[in-house]
């Protein structure tokens, strides 16, 4: 019998790649129930109650969600009802069914005023209405007795969608310099990492011998920098594959980039400082490492031209 998997927000970044490797393994492509915002829109709760009670899902991953941070300082309702609302209906259809629910969250639950990585057992307190959405969302879903794994990410890029790395490319071909915040660090996490480990905790999970798990893990690719390092490091992995690749010509280079403070960039929601996880949890109960940072980036990149 394989497993039925319900998707949400194949549109998005992480909804993308989870589709698309999920679509490739033969052991739950088959099972695969993968709908976009048109199909099951997380803001229609009898939608979302009809389409569970239908397709009775083994397990529902979600990660559709309001992720425009600084326009949710003003749409408040709307993150909420997107961030909040919608995981605690999953979560509720998921108990009646008995479905597991794999769920996202964000490193923006955190105050960012710790001096090392965040564990999953330090202390939440988010500064943006965006990052209070997503931890309602996830409160609702502890609280809902349903079996659960909610992952906590951060700086999701990939080829797929529009992120830092689709703008700095663009930035970089257009203007001489830039000028990049250097006081905020964190973990560039790619899209395709997320999808990779995903699967293998789907692997795991629907192991009948496997104990099942439920709690909340980090999960961000290894390594940390600022967002003035991440953009370097477009910069100069970019370069490096131009060459080869016979790419258009960057007029920034690296020595270009500027670094700048948080506060020379003002933005309507306040970011954490400090963004990084540790991913011991995730080590320890899945055995999943994420790659470096840095690595990931290159195989994105490599992703752009094939
Ligand atoms: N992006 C990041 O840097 C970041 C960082 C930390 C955590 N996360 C978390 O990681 C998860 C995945 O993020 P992502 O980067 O893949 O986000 P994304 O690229 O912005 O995609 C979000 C998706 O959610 C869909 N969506 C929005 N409102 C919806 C609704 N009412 N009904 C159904 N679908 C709806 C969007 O649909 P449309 O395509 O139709 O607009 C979009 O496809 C989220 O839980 C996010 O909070 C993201």
């Amino acid at each position: 019998m394989h497993q039925r998997i319900l998707l949400t927000g194949i549109n998005g970044q992480v909804g993308h790649a989870l589709n698309q490797r999920l679509a490739k393994a033969a052991m739950f492509s088959l099972g695969l129930i993968a709908l976009d915002r048109s199909r099951l829109d997380l803001t229609n709760h009898d939608q979302l109650r009809q389409a569970i009670k239908h397709f009775k899902p083994d397990v529902i991953i979600n990660p559709a969600a309001y992720t425009a941070v600084d326009k949710a300082e003003s749409e408040s309702e709307l993150a909420y009802a997107i961030n909040a609302d919608a995981p605690r209906v999953l979560a509720e259809e998921a108990v009646k069914v008995g479905a597991r629910l794999i769920h996202f969250s964000t490193d923006y639950v955190y105050a960012g005023t710790k001096q090392s990585p965040y564990t999953e057992e330090d202390e939440t307190a988010p500064l943006s209405i965006y990052g209070k959405s997503k931890l309602a969302g996830e409160e609702a879903i502890l609280t809902s007795g349903a079996s659960h794994l909610i992952f906590r990410t951060s700086w999701v890029y990939g080829v797929y969608g529009n992120n830092f790395l689709k703008t700095i490319l663009r930035l970089a071909k257009e203007r001489d310099s830039l000028r990049i915040v250097a006081d905020q660090v964190g973990a560039p996490t790619s899209s395709q990492s997320i999808a990779d480990a995903i699967l293998q905790v789907l692997v795991q999970i629907t192991d009948k011998n496997v104990e099942s798990k439920s709690g909340v893990y980090h999960l961000v690719n290894a390594g940390e920098t600022s967002w003035h390092g991440f953009a370097t490091a477009i910069v100069e992995e970019y370069s490096k594959l131009q060459a080869e690749q016979g790419w258009g010509m960057l007029k920034v280079t690296p020595a270009s980039i500027q670094q700048i403070t948080t506060a020379e960039y003002p933005t309507p929601a306040v970011r954490p400082a400090n963004s990084r996880l540790d991913c011991s949890k995730l080590a320890s109960d899945f055995s999943i490492r994420l790659p470096e940072w840095r690595e990931a980036l290159v195989m994105e990149l490599q992703q752009l031209t094939a």
